[in-house]
């Protein structure tokens, strides 16, 4: 059952835990000999300081283009846009978003915001116009960066705070707050001064979704660097010469911390692949940059299974050394086909938008139990606790935490300091949602959510904010929202509806429910599954209980009935 990959960068799990200390990890960064912190520093202009310009920082390709940049090249780029933000304006803690799909753009913009020290708020660019007022509004946003398709998905009239639209394309009109990306960096010098910050200002700002109210602002610091950097090395197994592909957009925290941050500060080839999945092109991309480590998701791993074996023997994919996968609980039978396939194991790893970084993780040191999401990082502290906080022994179900602090844990939510202390409810630990348990070997194995947040191939979707969309419909008297589970997404979004007096049960009226959210939110958090009900279950206060849609759908005991309504 073994697999011990030879020659990674950690030597022996036990080893590395017992010798760890996070100031060894602080040791390695500029900022330790001179006191000047800024990750789009770290990560980008140490590296043409230390010679290495000329090494090939980003290959991009999506069907359109096919472009490569060196470190000195992510260098001036992102100096220019830090020019350009400066020019407006823009100003340290002042919030800068993203809302574009992946191109070269979308870095150079991300990286010149941090150059200055903006907290840059990324967003996925299938969210439509509710889901961008919320952010931008909850967050006071100053500038956003977007391309002409999605410029009408900004409600400027309703955002105030919001000064600046940067566009990226084809025929921009300037003026009224509307600037040409194009016209501005062509315009902007490619040297610029890093504004300099202290390790717990601000670095990004990525909303995700909880059972209950709008998606939240999770804040992270500089200081997660820490632990981009050092996850970097033992968990995606880093070196010198890797080709790095991340799969992940953005938008999303893996997109972040291990599409630009983690691979960077360790001075990594990172490629990028733009446009949408399909199991061809992206074996074609990982045979044409002979990517060497490979990070992707359940959901894209299941879809490979499905395309079936034929497929990735088509393409020579003897250059990928080490698999890793997150976002959703990974099959065993899937770690065991991609064993067959690829040759090695598939790594699962555990954490989540809050915890910034890796937490629980297969590393190539250790043996891999098909089904395990693994053991802790060296300097981390998980364990399984009832709900008064107590540890619970190895085998027994629980709520699973993480002991506080680490150097990548969130450090508000924005706004929302109520919200921020519930993960904190139990001293000494952040109580991260999702049960499991842990085995005799310290291994910790994901059993599910404790909450309603829905987890469809790998994104996160809050049932709340499904619900109040559709309750906008005209046909929606009142809407209650659960995961169904699913073989291929993990779960699907299925939606239970009351219908007001006067509309009729019918499958146009579903498609033209679920089309209403598809174009008002996104189309990730539609339901693909409805039906239509007389009646929800409620609880006397009028709140929809998910917990019983949840029970009829899966035909299990609804349990405690006592606050229902009648
Ligand atoms: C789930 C993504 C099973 C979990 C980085 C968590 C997982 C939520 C795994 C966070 C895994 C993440 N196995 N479930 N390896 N990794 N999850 O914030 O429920 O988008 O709480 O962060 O995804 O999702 P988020």
């Amino acid at each position: 059952m073994a697999v011990t990959a030879t020659g990674s960068n950690m030597k022996s799990y036990e080893e590395a835990v017992d010798t760890f200390s996070w100031s060894d990890v602080e040791a390695q960064f500029s900022w330790a000999r001179t006191g000047k912190v800024n990750m789009a520093y770290e990560a980008i202009d140490r590296h043409v300081a230390d010679g290495k310009g000329d090494k090939i920082a980003l290959h991009f390709s999506n069907n359109e283009r096919d472009e490569s940049y060196t470190f000195a090249e992510m260098s001036k780029q992102s100096n220019k846009f830090a020019n350009v933000l400066r020019s407006l304006g823009i100003a340290k803690g002042d919030r800068v978003f993203i809302f574009m799909p992946r191109t070269p753009e979308l870095y150079f913009s991300l990286l010149g915001a941090l150059k200055i020290g903006a907290v840059v708020g990324p967003l996925f660019e299938a969210f439509m116009e509710s889901a961008v007022r919320d952010r931008l509004k909850d967050s006071e946003a100053a500038a956003i960066v977007t391309t002409p398709a999605l410029m009408s998905r900004i409600p400027r009239s309703e955002l105030p705070d919001l000064k600046h639209i940067i566009v990226f394309g084809e025929g921009v009109a300037e003026g009224e707050g509307l600037v040409d990306y194009g016209r501005a960096m062509a315009e902007a010098s490619d040297e610029a001064d890093i504004t300099w910050l202290d390790r717990e200002d601000g670095l990004i700002l990525h909303y995700t979704s909880g059972s209950t109210g709008k998606p939240k602002g999770v804040f992270h610091v500089q200081n997660a660097m820490l632990q981009h950097l050092y996850t970097g090395q033992i968990v995606l197994d880093l070196k010198e010469d890797d080709v790095y592909w991340c799969t992940a957009d953005p938008g999303w925290v893996t997109g972040t911390s291990y599409g630009i941050f983690a691979p960077w500060l360790n001075g990594a080839t990172n490629v990028v692949r733009g446009g949408r999945f399909s199991p061809q092109d992206w074996y074609a991309t990982i045979a044409k940059y002979k990517v060497t480590v490979w990070y992707s998701a359940p959901t894209a791993f299941r879809m490979f299974m499905g395309a079936g074996a034929e497929v990735a023997k088509s393409f020579d994919l003897s250059c990928l050394r080490h698999i890793l996968s997150v976002g959703e609980p990974l099959n065993p039978e899937v770690v065991r086909w991609g064993h067959k396939v690829y040759g090695q194991r598939i790594h699962d790893t555990w954490w989540m938008t809050e915890t910034g970084g890796h937490m629980i993780c297969n590393y190539p040191a250790m043996e891999v139990k098909p089904g395990s999401m693994g053991r802790p990082i060296p300097g981390v502290q998980a364990g399984i606790i009832d709900d008064q906080g107590n540890e619970l022994p190895a085998f027994r179900m629980g709520n699973l935490a993480l002991r506080t602090p680490w150097p990548s844990m969130m450090r508000k939510i924005w706004n929302n300091p109520a919200k921020y202390e519930e993960y904190f409810r139990i001293p000494g630990w952040y109580v991260s949602g999702d049960s499991a348990y842990m085995d005799d070997e310290g291994y910790f194995w994901f059993q599910g959510r404790v909450d309603d947040v829905i987890n469809t191939a790998g994104e996160r979707v809050g049932p709340f904010e499904v619900e109040s969309k559709l309750v906008e419909h005209p046909a929606v008297a009142e809407a209650g929202v659960i995961g169904k589970p699913d073989p291929l997404r993990g779960e699907i979004i299925k939606a239970f509806i009351s219908l007001r007096e006067g509309y009729e049960p019918s499958d146009e009226l579903k498609t033209d429910i679920a089309r209403f959210v598809k174009e008002g939110l996104s189309a990730h958090a539609a339901p693909r599954e409805i039906e239509f009900k007389d009646k929800l279950p409620k609880t006397r206060s009028g709140k929809i209980m998910r917990r019983v849609l949840k029970a009829w759908e899966l035909n299990l005991p609804a349990g405690d009935l006592s606050t229902i309504e009648d």
